[in-house]
């Protein structure tokens, strides 16, 4: 149980927020990068609270500016791009990609005006066919080279999920609670195989011991198999969950709603590098619920798959869990781990330090976080795990998922 400051300590990722400045030190997905063209230059996002607009100049450049217009307030998703920048188109007043003005059209000639005008501005790259963006103080650190982001001998795919309409934090304490798999996820764990002992423990009975131990890059998180198999699946701090080849990507659009992006990566045998490692297709996944723009109880989740009763058991927590209400039992204490976690890294920033994962050095090594060997142990029956991991991959290849191939 939390205090209700503690609680918002947490989760809050606004401006000037405990966590919104921790979330701020590190660089997070925030689009597919294909979806901005010549013809559809601009998109609103809204991105750890902040409404901004992402757009590509002609010259093909991304940038990322706040939304509104530092003149009178109109929303720059209406601007125009040109190879400067983009210009709102209410007045066009031009900004380029630092959030400069560098033109107010209708002021006298001669007029220095502008140069006292700054709009909001954050550095933004394309990487895996998604724009990244960094909203912390400059200089930003580099996009951390985990190896499911960064090997070039694999083949990838993205998946963007239906938006989390909820705290980032209950997808983040879900990475910690391996108690959850044999009940909530029973019916795909066991598909085809064998039924649980009853539908109450699921296959809670499988597991002998779970551990968790903090790492260099968050914690790690280990289940001990009563038939001997361990797995192990890294949390990487603060907003990624791997696992097999997965790596779940949880980008904080604001305090009650959250984007959730997988990217698979499956190295190649002979470690060839084929020419479409770090140009992966992009897959978006139907809504889980119905209707998809409500929460709990007007919607009603599908269940269909795993991410599927994932997102129903985040969501239905709230949009922002109440945890001065909830009852910790044993089970959590990788919960508690990741809240001392959040806490401590919380507290480094504060005192003007980097948090665990921040890299400035361009040239760092790839990190290893066990991707061969959580790859090899899907391709075999060794371990109980494995039926749940690969009905979960056939599940976001199913026909109900549209391709997006756009050139
Ligand atoms: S409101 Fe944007 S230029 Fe006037
Ligand atoms: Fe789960």
């Amino acid at each position: 149980m939390l205090s209700r400051e503690d609680n918002e300590l947490l989760t809050r990722v606004g401006p000037g927020t405990p966590a919104g400045e921790l979330l701020r030190r590190y660089w997070h997905p925030i689009a597919v990068a294909k979806e901005l063209t010549a013809e559809k230059s601009t998109q609103f996002v809204r991105v750890l609270g902040e409404d901004l607009v992402l757009f590509r100049a002609t010259s093909g450049r991304l940038g990322l500016v706040a939304d509104r217009c530092a003149h009178r307030g109109a929303s720059l998703s209406y601007g125009r791009v040109e190879e400067r920048g983009i210009a709102c188109a209410y007045h066009g007043w031009l900004y380029d990609f630092e959030g400069n003005c560098l033109e107010c059209p209708a002021e006298p000639a001669g007029s220095n005006f502008h140069k006292t005008v700054k709009q909001a501005a954050y550095p933004v790259q394309e990487h895996l066919n998604l724009v990244w963006a960094y909203l912390g103080p400059l200089p930003a650190p580099v996009l951390t080279h985990y190896d499911t982001l960064f090997r070039r001998d694999g083949h990838r795919k993205i998946v963007v999920h239906p938006r989390l309409d909820c705290n980032w934090f209950q997808a983040m304490e879900n990475s910690v609670d391996p108690a959850h798999l044999q009940i909530l996820h029973q019916e795909f764990y066991g598909r085809g195989a064998r039924e649980p002992v009853n539908t109450t423990r699921g296959f809670t009975d499988d597991v002998a011991h779970v551990a968790f131990h903090l790492t260099e890059h968050g914690i790690m998180k280990e289940r001990t198999y009563t038939n001997g198999v361990t797995d192990e699946h890294p949390l990487l701090f603060p907003t990624i969950l791997r696992q097999g080849p997965s790596t779940q990507l949880r980008t904080p659009v604001d305090d009650e709603h959250t984007l959730h992006i997988h990217v698979l990566f499956f190295p190649t045998e002979d470690h060839s590098e084929p020419a479409d490692a770090l140009d992966p297709p992009v897959v978006y996944l139907d809504p889980y619920k119905e209707p998809p723009d409500k929460l709990h109880p007007q919607a009603r989740f599908n269940l269909k798959h795993i991410i599927p009763q994932d997102h129903m058991a985040w969501e239905t927590q709230g949009p922002v869990a109440d945890r001065t209400r909830e009852r910790l039992a044993t089970s959590d204490r990788g919960v508690t781990m990741l809240r001392e976690l959040t806490a401590r890294e919380i507290a480094k920033v504060a005192r003007g330090e980097d948090p665990i994962g921040v890299y400035r050095d361009a040239a760092h090594a790839i990190i290893d976080t066990n991707v061969d060997e959580g790859v090899r142990q899907l391709k075999t029956d060794a371990r109980a795990i494995g039926q749940a991991a690969r009905d979960d991959l056939e599940a976001l290849y199913q026909a109900q998922n549209r391709e997006q191939r756009q050139s």
